[in-house]
């Protein structure tokens, strides 16, 4: 078992096999007391919660939450010998302020939302996220959840899933992607990731040298579906709004995200607070990874923080 160096703090290399992104960076703008309480919104491995839980002391908190209960268990072994109480809860983080009122917490010190998914979900093919490998078209993060990403493609009209690829993939070619995928599915139902990378590469025929150096051609549309499996948008609305109420006075919210319909909801969030003289924003300009970050963490790449403060 090797070990790396995070943020100034040595660990296992195992335990943060999901490297957290825009750690330095975070620890720099964030100071608990000993006594601190923060919220991990994303808690995934444990990775950001980690650092931040070394620093604090016996009376110091952290609740986590997770949709993903394989994301709890790994959290929970990598924070199991941290000096701080540990609270980890399978839990979807729109409900974040009914789940920490329950633990008899009021206010809190810090927010974090490292949105989208670890590097594991992105391989697990229960998850059925990647086009790199052929897995079942699923999507849920949360198991809980009843329609899969197969149900989408099979069974929405052409006109709504083109809308749908449009509105969360912003790929202009939606019609065709959508047109393709109604002319496959007749045939037989579209059922794994492959299968439906294939249509979409398809569909899109030769890519443009600009879209070639840049994505895979089916990256927009498997976003737009995950999106939509995952009520990610909404989900993050709620936090947003629940998150002046749950801060106590200076307390900061961070949020990363990585693509721009979450960043712009983070953003317009914040601007609203801080004219209504609630938050005070921290980041004029969205922090982004240094080159040196994202070679050595490819998946660091269009990530994007933000961070206000509680007036
Ligand atoms: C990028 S990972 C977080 C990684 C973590 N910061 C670390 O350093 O290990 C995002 C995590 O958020 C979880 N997640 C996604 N949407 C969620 C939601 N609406 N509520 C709670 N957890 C969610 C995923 O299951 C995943 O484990």
């Amino acid at each position: 078992m090797h070990r790396i160096e995070l943020a100034g703090l040595e660990v296992n290399a195992p335990a943060v096999e999901h490297i957290p992104v825009l750690a330095e960076t975070l620890s720099e703008q964030i100071n608990l007391p000993p006594d601190g309480v923060m919220v991990d919104a994303t808690i995934g491995h444990g990775g950001h919660s980690f650092l931040f839980g070394s620093k604090l002391g016996p009376e110091g908190v952290i609740v986590g939450l997770d949709v993903d209960k394989e994301s709890i268990r790994r959290a929970q072994f990598v924070l199991k010998n941290l000096a701080c109480k540990v609270i980890l809860l399978h839990s979807n983080f729109s409900q974040t302020s009914e789940q920490v009122h329950k633990q008899g917490i009021e206010e809190v010190d810090f927010i974090l939302a490292d949105l989208g998914v670890c590097s594991a979900q992105l391989t697990d093919s229960e998850m059925g996220l990647s086009f790199k490998t052929d897995m079942p078209l699923d999507m849920r993060i949360d198991k809980r959840l009843k329609t899969t990403a197969a149900d989408i493609v099979n069974k929405t009209d052409e006109k709504s899933l083109a809308d749908l690829i449009y509105k969360f993939g912003q790929d202009r070619a939606s019609r065709r992607i959508a047109r393709f995928i109604v002319q496959h599915r007749w045939n037989r139902p579209i059922t794994t990731t492959g299968q439906l990378a294939a249509i979409v590469c398809k569909a899109l025929g030769r890519p443009s040298q600009k879209r070639k150096a840049r994505i895979h051609p089916a990256t927009r549309t498997f976003q737009a579906l995950r999106i939509a499996v995952n009520n990610e948008l909404e989900n993050l609305e709620k936090l947003l709004h629940s998150a002046p109420q749950l801060l106590n006075k200076n307390g900061r919210i961070a949020v990363i995200s990585f693509h721009s319909l979450e960043d712009r909801l983070v953003k317009s969030d914040f601007k609203r607070n801080e004219k209504e003289s609630i938050y005070r924003i921290i980041t004029k300009k969205p922090i982004v990874p240094t080159q040196e970050e994202i070679t050595r963490n490819r998946r660091a790449r269009s990530a994007k923080l933000r961070i206000a403060q509680k007036q």
